[in-house]
């Protein structure tokens, strides 16, 4: 049985197709999962940045659309478009947008069995894969509906506005309101569940928007994924030059490190992955810190380090700081924390890790 998911959000543009695609793309290629994407919106961004990413030419028109999967489940198989060897697709299409006449003739227009349709498609090819993922449209809708029924997980994509914040609310009372009605159905669903918030953040080096990330973790707690997906000119351009995904270039890599560290949390956050051991610089950075802390500072730093650790060698190797330094600010930071405090500290470190922020910019962000 395949483990699905759905990224969502009730507000458009906050990254919901290109980060369900990158995504896709790091668990097929870089977890080896078997992974289909199920394009759920009529516009088809996620349709069409995947075909150009793999360079797959089929012409839709010949081809069974997620509509036709709808109107037939039977035939869902049918629909699916492989990109990769562990990578597929259902398409979708403007004719997508006649879901709501179908669902109407069908009969079950407003009933919660206008709900059931994906999961009907679903059913029918899930044991072919390792993960489903949803591409969803922006406004909460029938399709969202069909969603998280479908769905064993949903994520909320959260920008660093206050507005986004709000609207997270929304989704996630939404997607509960769903998950709680497809529970107590006659059907035997279990009901999706939140796996995690993930925070896209403007890139503006020291002016991240710590007000709205404290708040967050204040309601959510450790539903605040420590993944986190960051603005960058690249990944903007993909809208144009897709990557290749069999010859990333260094740009690339750094790229895919967001989404494979969200890759890596989201298999831990289901079970499919164990905690990893912390890597060995982590481990010789606490050695080394451990002349200059307490039991309590350095067990913080462990944690916070440990937290940290999602992120691969590679963004932590290009930091410029030595043990001495991290010690030093960290010992002043960890001082009296409580568990809320030391949470959003937790959450700072791993941004720091993954800018171009010097430590002063750390300690002086944690200090406000
Ligand atoms: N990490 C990122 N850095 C820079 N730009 C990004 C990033 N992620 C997404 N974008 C850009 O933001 C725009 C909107 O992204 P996307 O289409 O994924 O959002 P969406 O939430 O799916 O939108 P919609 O609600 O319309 O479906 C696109 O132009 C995309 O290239
Ligand atoms: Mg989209």
């Amino acid at each position: 049985m395949a483990i699905k998911i759905t990224l969502g959000n009730s507000k458009g543009g906050v990254g919901k197709t290109t980060t369900t695609c990158l995504l896709a793309i790091s668990l097929a290629k870089h977890f080896n999962q078997r992974v289909l994407v199920v394009d759920f919106d009529a516009q088809a961004d996620s349709t069409d940045f995947l075909m150009r990413t793999f360079g797959v030419q089929t012409d839709l028109t010949n081809h069974p659309s997620i509509f036709d999967a709808i109107k037939s489940p039977k035939h869902a198989a049918a629909s699916v478009l492989p990109l990769d060897d562990n990578l597929h697709i259902i398409p979708s299409g403007e004719e997508l947008s006649g879901l709501d006449l179908l669902l109407f003739e069908k009969g079950v227009f407003g009933k919660f069995e206008a709900g059931l349709y994906l999961d009907l498609v679903v059913q029918q090819i899930e044991h072919d894969y390792d993960f489903i993922l949803f591409d969803v449209p922006p406004t909460s809708n029938i399709q969202n509906i069909n969603a998280i029924v479908a769905s064993d997980y949903y994520i909320g994509v959260m920008m660093t506005q206050a507005k986004s914040y709000r609207q997270m609310a929304g989704f996630l009372k939404e997607s509960d309101k769903t998950a709680t009605s497809a529970r107590n159905s006659k059907y035997g669903y279990e009901g999706a569940k939140l796996l995690g918030i993930l925070m896209y953040l403007e890139n503006k080096k020291s002016n991240i928007d710590y007000t709205v990330i404290s708040a967050a973790i204040e309601t959510y707690g450790d539903a605040i994924l420590y993944s986190r997906v960051y603005e960058r000119e690249r990944v903007k351009r993909y809208d144009l030059i897709p990557p290749n995904p069999n010859k990333f270039d260094q740009h690339d890599k750094k790229i895919f490190a967001m989404y494979d560290s969200l890759a890596h949390e989201i298999l831990m956050r289901v079970g499919q992955l164990a905690e990893t051991e912390p890597k060995l610089r982590i481990q010789q950075l606490l050695e080394q810190a451990a002349d200059d802390l307490n039991q309590q500072e350095y067990d913080t730093l462990a944690e916070a380090l440990d937290a940290a650790q999602f992120y691969r060698d590679e963004i932590v190797e290009e930091r410029d700081f030595t043990s001495t330094q991290l010690a030093t600010a960290l010992r002043d930071l960890f001082r009296d924390t409580p568990t809320q405090k030391r949470r959003v500290v937790i959450h700072r470190i791993i941004d720091w890790l993954q800018t171009e922020q010097d430590l002063k910019s750390l300690v002086n962000s944690v200090n406000v």
